[in-house]
């Protein structure tokens, strides 16, 4: 399974600070936001990943991250030119997916939690359809909001609904089957004029191949689209951070777990990262003085 990072957008909700840079390479507090939809990636065990962004921004997300061998990984770019909607990264993608199956992270949400991980690879190891999380949240209307059947089957699935049927908001992390290029080239502009991924989520809806996976109370999810929620997602990373001394969002780590690199090359990238609590944490991981 390939992955891909939707980081594009103008973020004017975050406007100045969006205005000279890409509201993904924002700090989330000690790392660039985009490290934590990616370090969820890999946690699925994905290595195949394309980030998408701006004509403007790409360029920074390359010399941010590189061809990905540092991490075991490899990475590709590809622009969007103009937003265009969630659904447009598989048009923008196809060449490259080729047929395969592709989970879609936006760069701007972050989940963490226990037993993440497990859950990401089943819904990475799933043939068929699409899988989908859903988070219970006090405010659905300002997200895709599923409805669910006693059975925990999706029954209805709406872009920012005016009167929400449910509570369960769908987060932006999707698994998607090998189809998925071909339904996304069927997806239509909503009203609003974009191609909406609740639109393709419908369509696998509708032939019975989508799964919803429930994130219970104990798992966190943010996005960073404001002022507010950047404040409240760099706050949480830096409580469970200092108070646990373990890492939240950090690719070498994971690309070290996951055994993609080795404790020569974990210790060398935790070398680079200097006097920081990160190098000092990746440090101790290297040298196995660490859970
Ligand atoms: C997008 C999706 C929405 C999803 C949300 C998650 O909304 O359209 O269905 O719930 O991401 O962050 P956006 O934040 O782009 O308005």
């Amino acid at each position: 399974m390939k992955g891909i990072i939707l980081a594009g957008g103008s973020g004017t909700r975050l406007h100045p600070m969006t205005q000279a840079t890409s509201k993904q390479l924002l700090p989330v507090y000690d790392k660039p936001m985009v490290y934590y939809p990616l370090s969820v990636l890999m946690l699925a065990g994905i290595r195949d990943i394309m980030v998408i962004s701006t004509p403007a921004d790409l360029p920074q997300f390359r010399r941010l991250l590189g061809d990905g061998a540092r991490l075991g990984v490899r990475f590709t770019y590809a622009e969007q030119p103009r937003p265009e909607g969630l659904a447009q990264a598989f048009h923008i993608a196809r060449g490259w997916l080729a047929g395969e199956a592709c989970a879609l992270a936006l760069g701007d949400n972050m989940i963490f939690g226990d037993h993440l991980s497990a859950q990401l690879q089943e819904a990475a190891a799933r043939e068929d359809g699409a899988s989908v999380f859903a988070y219970h949240v006090a405010d659905p209307e300002r997200y895709g909001v599923v409805t669910m059947d006693a059975q925990g089957r999706a029954v209805d699935i709406v872009e920012k609904p005016a009167v929400p049927a449910s509570n369960w908001a769908v987060i932006g992390l999707y698994f998607y089957d090998r189809h998925v290029t071909e339904m996304a080239a069927a997806v239509q502009p909503s009203p609003r004029g974009e191609l909406e991924i609740t639109d393709l989520n419908r369509m696998y809806m509708e032939q019975g191949k989508l799964h919803v996976q429930k994130l219970g109370r104990g798992c966190a999810w943010l996005d960073a689209g404001t002022p507010d929620s950047l404040m409240q997602a760099g706050t949480f990373v830096q409580t469970i951070q200092s108070r646990q001394g373990m890492l939240v969002g950090c690719p070498e780590e994971v690309a070290f777990r996951m055994g993609w690199i080795d404790a020569v090359a974990l210790r060398g990238h935790a070398l680079a990262l200097g006097k920081t609590e990160l190098g000092r944490v990746l440090m101790q991981l290297a040298e196995g003085r660490h859970l």
